[in-house]
């Protein structure tokens, strides 16, 4: 039997439901705060990914030669597409730009709970804006598509990676080493990130002091002791998110973030139940328009990982609503067949959804299927009540049936 590829899932019609109604609350919640949704191709021409992250990156890509020769690659995340389009479509519109979007990427990653090869992201940019103001508008998308969400236990870590920058550039770390030792950095690996240090030339007080600083965490105290700009920044977004109302956010400057692009403000969010892979949203502001051949543009922005913020509210025990059918359409008799058929694209035309018997069955297994497939009504065509221009209409959680003119179904199925 063939399955589907290692890394992938399908997503039956439960889970399509399920999926489906997250995602219609997630754009809302973008529209709501002004942004609007784009798509780029699944796939990007491989070097868009290369100058974004180096060709170390090639590694955890889908990447592949086309039958033109072209080197392409299924995209792992969706900012730098976003960012291209932007070069190549949207340059000269007024900025800030906001826009959103969904959908699937793909790494080549060990699949593990929560980890796949193809998941599913929903993510928002906003383009040409560098102030803290920005940064806190979309720290407050994330925090607020969390919550509207209806996720419970999860945490926000706000940093800027300016700071350990400034630091590591200060101690002598130059800009090609910077990358191999804040990845080291990002999982407190510090015993290996020394060595990395030392080969620098960076002395052992300020290894330390890097060290120190990337273990700073707490609340909007901590920033009293980090000297430059980038802490007075930080407190300028905080004040902005205290405004807007959303939950206060823990300050962390050991937030470093995977992907190396980043400049200023860096954060996360974690559901904490979810064990190893517990980061459900990531981002951070960034300049990649003029690696891409555009002017410099800064930007900012975060993507949900889909996938396990739907498997976190599992865990939780969040129930979707699901979807009912408004009308089973059941022929009582061979004869009444057509009648039936008719009624059935009479009600879809209405505006209503309704279904129909097509296993040829008798009425009974037909009302059985009508129940299972937990449709609301049952309609029931008769030879004797067609007489009268009228069907039996049941009630399927009740039981409740009565005659009903035909022409009167629609309105009588809709005021329920
Ligand atoms: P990222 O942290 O690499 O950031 O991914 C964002 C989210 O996608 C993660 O927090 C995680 O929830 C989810 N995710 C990543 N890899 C997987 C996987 N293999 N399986 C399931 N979920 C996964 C970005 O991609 C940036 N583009 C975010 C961003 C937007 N920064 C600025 N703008």
């Amino acid at each position: 039997m063939i399955q589907s590829p290692r890394g992938t899932r399908d997503f039956l019609p439960d889970d399509m439901e399920r999926r489906r109604f997250y995602e219609s609350i997630l754009r809302q919640t973008a529209r709501r705060s002004g942004f609007r949704e784009i798509q780029t191709p699944i796939f990007e021409e491989a070097e868009l990914f290369v100058l974004r992250s180096g060709p170390n990156i090639l590694k955890e890509l889908y990447a592949f030669r086309d039958k033109g020769g072209r080197d392409l690659a299924l995209r792992p995340e969706m900012t730098a597409p976003a960012i291209r389009a932007f070069v190549n479509g949207m340059s000269n519109e007024p900025k800030p730009i906001k826009i959103f979007y969904f959908g699937q990427c793909f790494r080549y990653e060990r699949p593990q709970s929560g980890r796949y090869r193809e998941f599913f992201q929903f993510g928002a940019e906003i383009i040409g804006a560098a102030t803290p103001e920005t940064d806190a508008e979309m720290i407050a998308m994330a925090i607020m598509m969390i919550e509207a969400l209806g996720l419970k236990d999860y945490k926000v870590r706000i940093g800027h990676i300016g700071i350990l920058r400034r630091k590591l550039a200060d101690a002598g770390v130059t800009a090609e080493k910077m990358p191999e030792i804040l990845q080291k950095l990002d999982k407190k690996l510090y015993s290996e990130a020394w060595p990395l240090m030392e080969d620098s030339g960076v002395s052992r007080e300020d290894a330390d002091s890097i060290f120190e600083t990337s273990d700073t965490a707490g609340g909007v105290e901590v920033l009293d002791g980090i000297a430059g700009d980038e802490a007075q920044y930080m407190i300028k977004v905080l004040s902005y998110l205290s405004a807007i109302g959303v939950a206060e956010p823990e300050i962390d400057l050991g937030v470093v973030r995977g992907l190396d692009y980043y400049t200023g403000i860096v954060f996360e969010a974690e559901a904490p139940a979810l064990g190893a892979e517990k980061q459900v949203c990531g981002g951070g502001s960034y300049a990649l328009s003029e690696l891409f051949g555009g002017e410099k543009v800064f930007s900012t922005g975060f993507a949900i990982g889909f996938d396990r913020v739907l498997l976190a509210l599992e865990n939780e025990g969040a129930v979707s609503p699901a979807e009912k059918t408004d009308a089973y359409v059941v022929a009582a008799s061979g004869d009444v067949k057509l009648k039936a058929f008719e009624i059935v694209g009479m009600l879809r035309r209405n505006g209503l959804s309704a279904d129909i018997d097509l296993a040829d069955r008798k009425m009974a297994k037909a009302m059985k299927h009508a129940s299972s497939v937990g449709s609301r009504f049952a309609v029931i065509v008769g030879s004797e009540e067609l007489k009268s221009g009228s069907v039996m209409l049941r009630d399927m959680s009740s039981g409740e049936q009565k005659a009903i003119k035909i022409a009167d179904l629609p309105a009588e199925i809709r005021g329920h």
